[in-house]
This record gives C-alpha cells, sequence and structure tokens, in this order.
C-alpha cells in the first residue's frame, strides 16, 4: 500500500463517493504514486465506481470486491468455488446493467427489436450489443450455476457419509483476520510434524496432513480470515468457503493477544461460528504473537477455551498446543473394544488414524483393538464391538488361549443380543 486517504462526511458524494475537492485529492495522489488499483473500505454503486476510474485513472475495487477476490483464492470445495462465482456474477451483472441503462437513455427508451432495456434502433451502438449479450450470458452462467449447487448440495451428503470410515480429524484453523492464522499454520505443517503425505497427494494447498505428539493423525486446514462488516450479499459465498470450519471435528482458533481489541475480534469470530452452527465444537485456543509480550507469563488463559500461549512466529508454545489438541480429540471419544474380522483391514486402519489405540491383539478370527474413537466411528464400528473379558477371579497365569475362547462366546453372545 502507498497510500491512504480519509474523509469525514455527512453522507458519501452520489457521484463520487468522496468530496469533490477529497476526490481530485486522491487522484493526485493515484497519479504522484502511479497506482494501479485503489481500495475503497465500503461499498460502492456501480456509478461511483465508473466515475472514480475515469477520476483516478486507475482500477477502482470497493470492500465487495476485495473480499470477494479473497474468497475466490480460499474457495476449495466445489461448492465454495460455485458459490463465490455466482456471488461475483451478482456484483458483476448490475455494473453490467449500469452502462447499459446509461445508453439506452440515450435512445430514449423504447424497446430495441431484440428486446432488452436496448435504445431505439438504428441507435443501438456495437458496444450495446456487445452489453446485451454479456449480460445475457451472465444470466444463463447464474441459473446455470444455480443449478449445479443445488446438485452439489444432494452430493455433498452422501460423499460426508461415505467418508466416514476413512476419514481422520479435521482441525479447522480459525481467527480473526490477521490474527496469524496463516503464520501458525506454516509453522506447525513446516516443523518436521508432516506424516507420510503420499495418501493426501490430492489434498490443496492449506489443508495438511500432521501427527500430533499425542500420535493421532490429523488434517489441518486453514481458513479465509473472519471479519466484521461482511457485506450481506456475500454471507452466502462465505459460508461456502468455511465448509471445513462446519465440518471440521475441533476448532484452533487463532487469537492476537497483543491487540487491544483481542476480545472484540473473538467475539466476532464466536458470532460467525453460531451462524455457522459451529460455535459448539471442541475448541482450542492459540493466544498468538506473545514473542511481543515483555511478559508472555503473564497471558491470562481464562477467557479463552483450552487457551495455549504461542508464538507463531519463532514456534514458541506450539508443541503444547498440539499437545492441547491431541488431548481434546482424545478426550471427545468413546471407550470402545473391538474384534475387527482380518477382511477390514481398512477398518483396522481407521481406528489408528481416527482413534486412540490403547491396546491391539490378533486373534484367531481378527484383529482385537482397544481405546477410544469419535463418536462419529462408533456406528461404523458397532457390529465388531465385543464386551470387556471379565478377569477377576481367574489366576492369572490362565490369561491366554482360555481368555479367547471365552471372547468367541461372549461375541456370539453379543450379536444375537443385536
Ligand atoms: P488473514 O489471512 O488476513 O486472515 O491473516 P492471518 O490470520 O492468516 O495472519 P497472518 O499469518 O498473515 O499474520 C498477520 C501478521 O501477523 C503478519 O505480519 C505476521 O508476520 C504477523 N504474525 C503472525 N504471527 C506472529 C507472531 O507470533 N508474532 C509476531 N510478532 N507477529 C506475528
Amino acid at each position: 500500500m502507498v497510500g491512504s486517504l480519509i474523509q469525514r462526511l455527512r453522507m458519501p458524494d452520489r457521484a463520487t463517493y468522496l468530496g469533490k475537492g477529497r476526490a481530485n485529492e486522491l487522484a493526485a495522489l493515484a497519479r504522484e504514486h502511479d497506482v494501479d488499483l485503489v481500495i475503497f473500505d465500503d461499498e460502492l454503486a456501480p456509478a461511483q465506481q465508473r466515475n472514480l476510474e475515469d477520476l483516478l485513472e486507475a482500477r477502482v475495487i470497493d470492500r465487495t470486491a476485495l473480499i470477494l477476490d479473497i474468497f475466490a483464492q480460499h474457495a476449495r470445495t466445489r461448492e465454495g468455488q460455485l458459490q463465490v462465482e455466482l456471488a461475483q456474477l451478482d456484483y458483476r451483472l448490475p455494473r453490467l446493467t449500469g452502462r447499459g441503462r446509461a445508453m439506452s437513455r440515450l435512445g430514449g427508451g423504447s424497446r430495441g427489436a431484440t428486446g432488452g432495456t436496448g435504445g431505439a434502433i438504428g441507435v443501438r451502438g456495437p458496444g450495446e450489443t456487445k452489453l446485451e449479450i454479456d449480460r445475457r450470458r451472465i444470466r444463463a452462467r447464474i441459473a446455470e450455476l444455480k443449478r449445479e449447487l443445488e446438485a452439489v448440495r444432494q452430493q455433498r451428503g452422501v460423499l460426508r457419509r461415505q467418508r466416514g470410515a476413512q476419514a481422520i480429524p479435521v482441525v479447522a484453523v480459525v481467527g480473526y483476520t490477521n490474527a496469524g492464522k496463516s503464520t501458525l499454520f506454516n509453522t506447525l505443517t513446516s516443523a518436521g510434524v508432516i506424516a507420510e503425505n503420499k495418501l493426501f497427494a490430492t489434498l490443496d494447498p492449506t489443508t495438511r496432513h500432521i501427527t500430533l505428539p499425542t500420535h493421532q493423525e490429523v488434517l489441518l486446514t486453514d481458513t479465509v480470515g473472519f471479519i466484521q462488516k461482511l457485506p450481506t450479499s456475500l454471507v452466502a459465498a462465505f459460508r461456502a468457503t468455511l465448509e471445513e470450519v462446519v465440518e471440521a471435528d475441533i476448532l484452533l482458533e487463532v487469537v492476537d493477544v497483543t491487540h487491544e481489541n483481542a476480545i472484540e475480534q473473538s467475539a466476532t469470530v464466536n458470532e460467525v461460528l453460531a451462524e455457522l452452527g459451529a460455535a459448539e465444537k471442541p475448541r482450542v485456543t492459540a493466544l498468538n504473537k506473545i514473542d511481543l509480550l515483555a511478559d508472555p507469563s503473564a497471558v491470562d488463559t481464562s477467557l479463552y477455551p483450552n487457551a495455549v500461549p504461542v508464538s507463531a512466529l519463532t514456534g514458541q508454545g506450539t508443541k503444547d498446543l498440539l499437545t492441547r489438541v491431541g488431548e481434546v480429540l482424545a478426550s471427545r471419544m468413546v471407550p470402545v473394544r473391538v474384534l475387527v474380522p482380518f477382511d477390514r483391514g481398512d477398518l483396522v486402519e481407521a481406528f489408528h488414524r481416527r482413534g486412540h489405540v490403547a491396546r491391539e491383539r490378533q486373534e484367531e478370527r481378527g484383529t482385537l483393538l482397544e481405546g477410544g474413537l469419535p463418536t462419529q466411528l462408533v456406528g461404523v464400528f458397532a457390529p465388531y464391538r465385543t464386551p470387556a473379558r471379565r478377569v477377576s477371579h481367574r489366576p492369572s497365569s490362565a490369561a491366554g488361549a482360555s481368555d479367547d475362547q471365552r471372547e468367541g462366546r461372549e461375541e456370539h453372545a453379543a450379536a444375537g443380543a443385536e
């Protein structure tokens, strides 16, 4: 950024948003720095945007366009991409129409032979014809996107169910813009904790497969920054880019603890999470940027759930942070004991990846696993559950074979009961 400018006005100027004098001042500033782009931190009417572009001789975008641009970079799921494209076209359409109206007024407003709001025959210029075509194309694409979105939504439910058995916990990094999400994400994923990545070769660059100090494997995913004053027209697109958050098993909220509005920023994050229906998800909080504090030990961790002071920049505290994530994940697991038949190696693998394996043993009829599983997976393993053996009044030396026989009988009994 080469410069910025603020004006206090009771209401924005209809033509140029800024007052005339201030607009000219901005034009001089733009020329002086040879700027390519001027961003207005508010919504501009299509006409204001055009007038400003003419005046400033630079590209002009408003808050909505900037946010859309950021969303476009963050949209990774099919739904997210469709939703963002839809919002972009919705945004562009009235801006095209604006120029079209100006031209049709020249033609006296009567309808041309090709319909639409074009001017009288003979007045319609080639530019306008192109405009009409552009508008029609955009409308057609919008209709197509809406149909596609509907299909994707229906498919999503099916996919989510199919993913169930294979998926590993997803940890979504959330936080107010500039809190340090991306820095923390990079530190956590480049600290030599990246697990064998072949399975996830198709993951996009903002999702990484890592192993926690507590041995669970998780997918860590970075998200778009949360902001105040989100234009309402963008709420749907924003939500779609935050699909990872909705589907995440645990949220890792990054708070810039050195920011004077840290608490308000975290409150904004909470509001958005509540709107997404994700406020109740288990959460670990990274109280970030403690390297900037004179006394990092004075950080108040009681204000946020599972708070761990860290510096994403220096790496300080990040191991403790990941350990806490692992503990929170494990604490939410359901204790289970299952006997998985040998032809279901996929389930044994799923238990290791997603659950916490306390004991594992090969038995005659399959693999016996004891430990904890995330709630979503308990159902998948239900057919293989087997009650814990009762060892209380049997001599410990007799464990081995008879134990296994007992197990077989108990399992039959359990299966019969079901
Ligand atoms: P958005 O993408 O806007 O949502 O931001 P973000 O939350 O991803 O923040 P990002 O990681 O881009 O960091 C924002 C700024 O804070 C950058 O200038 C970082 O260098 C700085 N920063 C991040 N973490 C730390 C930290 O632990 N200490 C210090 N001193 N600066 C940090």
